[in-house]
């Protein structure tokens, strides 16, 4: 009786008194139901987002305002989701800044992609970036940098040499959600570069050391790509470049075999040495701990292993030139062309990188995997991005909010 009970029966039911009962019974006993279950979901959703994005559990009055946030927007947990990330409403949300984001931006910084690694100017620039709503495309050209306030208890002074002002915020447990601990810098003020010479996190001291150090700077390039546009350079491989800008030290028969340069050392060479270029006046220093920065002189780096090949190119300044805006990488979707006389150093490299479709995307798959524990699908992206208004805002938090509450429910 109670399983074939229609409203019809209920409400309008030419039925005998007792059926009608047990119909309007069974209607009652349903609807409650349904209500406990809906509230069931929403409360589960809130838990989860709330989890998600600052490890922990939600206090009572978080959870039911987050659940109550769920039922107000019809369904949606975007709001919830910055409920949970504001500490002015929520005493955990620190959690997000100081664990979460902590975790999210580390691997960037080291090339073992480690999480275990301490705080520094890169991570607390991505954090501090993200907290107040700084627009992320500017995190590869940025003249900014985050560090503790003035005189913390405790805190080493902030200098470019040493990253003894990071390890102690982090050693003494500062919060980094606290405006008044973590703050915006101008980065040139702090390390001493020239404000056009400055490139968010490329020039930040950790990616100098883990980046800048010996080699020949293409490694801040490829860890770029990795980290930002979620790429190595294998997949980008693309032997119709012109060679016209692959330095001298890349023989061009390698084991006495001009094939292979032509079949698998061109394909990354060609499309990254023109780009590395924008890096030539930069140099990791380990004697002094520092980013080192030569205007107008070209780093040694740039001129060894000359007799590889003679007729390579040699770096006379840090013209950068992006070859793969044709060819297959243009599917990277470049933004605008930087024009030529700006396409100089490291800053309009980060702005070129940074102004992709890659960017963008990468972003997008970052957080979608920190918050919902697997890799989205191309839909998955897809409606991250436009839901988020990502490429238009560049805002994190709120892609953080729109990942953590597409996969609520699961
Ligand atoms: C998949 C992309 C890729 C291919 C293919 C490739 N390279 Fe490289 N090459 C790199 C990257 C990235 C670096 C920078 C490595 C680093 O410093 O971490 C590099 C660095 C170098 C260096 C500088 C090494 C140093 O002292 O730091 C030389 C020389 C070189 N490559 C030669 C070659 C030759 C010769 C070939 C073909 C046999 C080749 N590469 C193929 C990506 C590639």
């Amino acid at each position: 009786m109670i399983q074939t009970c229609t409203q019809q029966d209920g409400a309008w039911g030419n039925l005998v008194q007792t059926g009608v009962r047990i119909c309007l019974a069974g209607i009652l006993t349903s609807a409650v139901a349904a209500s406990a279950l809906a509230g069931d979901a929403e409360r589960q959703q809130a838990k989860r987002i709330h989890d998600r994005l600052t490890g922990v559990a939600p206090t009572e009055a978080v959870l039911d305002a987050m659940e109550q946030s769920i039922i107000d927007n019809s369904g949606s947990g975007v709001a919830a989701a910055e409920l949970a990330m504001d500490p002015a409403q929520n005493p955990l949300a620190l959690n997000f800044y100081n664990v979460t984001l902590k975790n999210f931006a580390s691997p960037w910084t080291n090339e073992d992609q480690s999480v275990f690694v301490p705080l520094n100017d890169y991570s607390a620039t991505v954090i501090g970036m993200i907290r107040d709503d700084k627009r992320f495309d500017q995190v590869l050209s940025g003249d900014i940098l985050y560090k503790g306030a003035p005189g913390l208890a405790g805190v080493a002074p902030y200098s470019p040499a040493n990253n003894d002002h990071y390890q102690d915020l982090e050693d003494l447990h500062y919060d980094l959600s606290d405006p008044t601990v973590l703050q915006e810098n101008v980065q040139s003020s702090l390390n001493g570069i020239p404000a056009n010479a400055t490139a968010g996190v490329i020039t930040s001291r950790a990616a100098a050391e883990a980046f800048f150090v010996a080699g020949t700077n293409r490694a801040m390039f490829r860890f770029t790509l990795i980290n930002h546009l979620c790429t190595d350079l294998e997949p980008l491989k693309d032997i119709t470049r012109p060679p016209d800008r692959i330095r001298q030290d890349v023989s061009r028969s390698p084991g006495g075999d001009s094939r292979i340069f032509l079949n698998s050392c061109v394909g990354c060479h060609s499309g990254m040495d023109p780009m590395v270029q924008a890096f030539a006046y930069y140099n990791y220093d380990e004697t002094s701990g520092r980013l080192v920065y030569t205007p107008g002189s070209v780093q040694p780096k740039y001129l060894i292993n000359s007799d590889n090949f003679k007729y390579g190119y040699v770096t006379p300044d840090d013209h950068w030139d992006n070859y793969w805006r044709s060819g297959q990488n243009a599917n990277l979707g470049w933004g605008p062309e930087i024009p030529a006389a700006q396409r100089v150093g490291a800053k309009t490299l980060g702005q070129e990188l940074a102004g992709s479709e890659a960017f963008a995307r990468c972003q997008g798959i970052k957080v979608y995997r920190t918050v919902c524990l697997s890799d989205p699908s191309e839909t998955d992206l897809t409606s991250l991005l436009s839901a988020s208004g990502f490429e238009t805002n560049y805002n994190m938090k709120d892609l953080f909010a729109n990942a953590a509450a597409a996969c609520m429910s699961n």
